[in-house]
């Protein structure tokens, strides 16, 4: 069985499939060395796209398959989830930015691959309205946690921070605003965040920044980040 894990938010642009790149690279590779599968549910390709240049550019081996699904895909009792749990130590899925907006959101697509997912990490991020969204998202996610409650495999949820700059006053609040949703409900926050760095722009679909340059700031901010998310999903 595999841990299956999706980085989520209704919100486009937070980072969802820049995160899976970075821990699916991660844990793909020494000292990890887990047998990781991508399924790409975003029908821009972002994720299946970026494989196919970044092979054209670096000189490397594949660390792990990427795959377009759609849902019907991703159901196929032969060749969906379902093999890839057997198959897999960690099935991540992207989803797109951008939902369906003639769906209400429990009828939205994510909400199909969430049926599936071990552990869903929200990742938050800073600015005016950003925590909305944010919100209306958790509520959805909380409802499929428990709906499922008791049906053999648990949804897990951890939200995160994202791109943190720290010096901002959006930064700030944000923090205070996580404390006190903190205190209303019962959803893990991850301790470390992952700061606004270059290094992050660069992520690609192949090079883990694992103890690359241990020295550097921002592989220690990632070494850290990882550290704890992978400690969750064990
Ligand atoms: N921690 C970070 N530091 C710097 N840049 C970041 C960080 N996280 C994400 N980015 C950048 O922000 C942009 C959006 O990130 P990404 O594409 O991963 O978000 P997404 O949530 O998958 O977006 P979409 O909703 O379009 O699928 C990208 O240019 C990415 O390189
Ligand atoms: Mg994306």
């Amino acid at each position: 069985m595999s841990k299956i894990i999706i980085f989520a938010n209704q919100k486009g642009g937070v980072g969802k499939s820049t995160c899976t790149l970075l821990a699916a690279n991660a844990l793909s590779q020494a000292p990890f060395d887990k047998s990781v599968f991508i399924v790409d549910a975003d029908k821009q390709r972002s994720i299946a796209r970026k494989r196919m240049a970044d092979l054209q550019v670096y000189d490397e081996e594949s660390p792990y398959q990427v795959q377009q699904m759609t849902v019907k895909d991703f159901l196929n009792e032969k060749t969906g989830i379902y093999k890839l749990d057997s198959d897999y130590d960690y099935v991540f899925i992207d989803v797109p930015g951008k939902l369906d907006n003639n769906l209400p959101i429990d009828q939205q697509e994510i909400t199909k691959y969430l049926q599936f997912v071990d552990y869903l990490f929200i990742p938050f991020v800073p600015g005016a309205f950003q925590m909305d969204a944010t919100m209306d998202f958790l509520k959805i996610a909380m409802k499929v946690k428990s709906q499922r409650k008791g049906k053999g495999r648990d949804l897990n949820i951890y939200g995160f921070v994202n791109l943190f700059e720290q010096r901002t006053l959006d930064d700030k609040f944000l923090l205070e605003e996580i404390e006190e949703l903190q205190t209303m409900i019962n959803v893990g926050f991850m301790e470390n965040k992952l700061n606004r760095y270059a290094l992050y722009r660069n992520t690609n679909t192949l090079i883990s920044f694992y103890e690359r340059d241990p020295k550097a700031k921002a592989e220690k901010n990632f070494k850290n980040w990882f550290l704890e998310f992978n400690k969750i999903i064990k």
